[in-house]
């Protein structure tokens, strides 16, 4: 029997995944609510899925679901997640988990409590190259890391294509947050190796200045972790171009993912070239392991879990309160 997913906020990221759920035959979009009816409607006329305007209606009208996606702002997460975990299905929310710790405490929480399967939307730990580095890196001692991101967020927003709140930290909670991240997520993964402190500086940047916009430009977090490596993050918003890359560094190694060109890892290792290339979709391989674990209702399927990534969460926070303050943040242990 397929998979009867519900869905709660049928925005931009909703309708990306649905494109992948809807090719999956073990899978079926059974109900999607939304305020917004326009959203909602791409769900009843593409998938045939009934259609509500909130989460407590649809997880009232559907007795049958299995799981429930929350792809709404993470500002409106806690009260759905509350109501998935008295109904007892499993959750797929898409990242970030709250905008705040202590949302993602009590969400976390509240999941334990109910004990339901669960994960979070880091689609870049689905990345094949993201579980290749962390099998290789597995045991060896990282100098430090450099992560760099930046993309044309502010250009996205105001062609339509992404969100007028991606402007404001009210809105998303600010670059790291809403997108750093990922990255910081897919780094921990890797590395296994916890940041304990964070200092960051950011600035709004030289681009045209947009009213009321507050999400700075650039944004550069450096961390300590547990096992004393130095990672480097630069996350930009404003640059034409997609520049994304990951280098790990080690006595014996020095290895590049440049993200930007999907599965691609270069460098040395043990002395050896390496150079890899894969071909993969990890938004579709994050839906596909989804639907499987819910199938099989097996956690353990799954690459990240709502408690995981609220470490991921407390480093991004406490790297936006250094910017704020100008100061070094010890990481919440959450
Ligand atoms: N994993 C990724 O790569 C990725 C990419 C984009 C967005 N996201 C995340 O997904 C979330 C949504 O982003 P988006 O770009 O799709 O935003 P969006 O604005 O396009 O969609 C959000 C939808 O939620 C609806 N909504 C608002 N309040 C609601 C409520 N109380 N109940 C039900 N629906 C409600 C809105 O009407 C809207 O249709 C954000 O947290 C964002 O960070 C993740």
């Amino acid at each position: 029997m397929a998979v009867r997913i519900g869905i709660i906020g049928a925005g931009g990221i909703a309708q990306h995944h649905a494109k992948t759920l809807c090719t999956l035959p073990e899978a079926t979009i059974a109900a999607a609510a939304d305020p917004n009816q326009a959203n909602a409607k791409v769900f009843a006329d593409s998938y045939g899925s009934r259609t509500y305007s909130d989460a407590a209606r649809m997880l009232e009208g559907e007795s049958d679901l299995d799981a429930v996606m929350i792809a709404s702002g993470a500002d409106v997460r806690l009260e759905p997640i509350r109501q998935v975990c008295e109904r007892g299905v499993a959750l797929f929310c898409e990242k970030p988990p709250a905008l705040d710790l202590a949302s993602a405490v009590a969400a976390k929480e509240a999941i334990e409590r109910a004990g339901i399967l669960n994960t979070v939307g880091f689609q870049t730990r689905w990345s094949p190259s993201a579980k290749r580095l962390r099998e290789l890196m597995t045991g060896r001692r990282i100098l430090f890391a450099r992560v760099v991101i930046a993309w044309p967020v502010f250009k996205w927003v105001e062609d339509g294509l992404a969100p007028g709140r991606l402007y404001t930290k009210a809105g998303c909670g600010g670059p790291m947050i809403e997108q750093g991240i990922h990255y910081q997520d897919v780094l921990r993964y890797i590395t296994q190796d916890e940041p304990v402190w964070v200092q960051a500086v950011a600035d709004l940047g030289k681009t045209e200045p947009i009213e009321g916009r507050d999400c700075e430009d650039t944004t550069i977090v450096t961390a300590r972790h547990a096992s004393g490596m130095v990672s480097a993050h630069v996350h930009n918003w404003s640059h034409v171009e997609h520049l994304l890359q990951m280098q790990l560094v080690g006595n014996e190694f020095d290895l590049t993912w440049r993200i930007d060109e999907g599965e691609v890892v270069v460098g040395r290792l043990d002395g050896k070239d390496v150079d890899e290339r894969l071909e993969a979709n990890p938004y579709a391989e994050e839906m596909k392991g989804f639907v499987a674990a819910v199938a099989a209702k097996d956690q353990s399927m799954l690459r990240s879990t709502y408690a995981d990534a609220c470490k991921s969460l407390a480093v991004c926070v406490a790297a936006t309160r250094a910017v704020e303050t100008r100061s070094a943040q010890d990481i919440e242990n959450v």
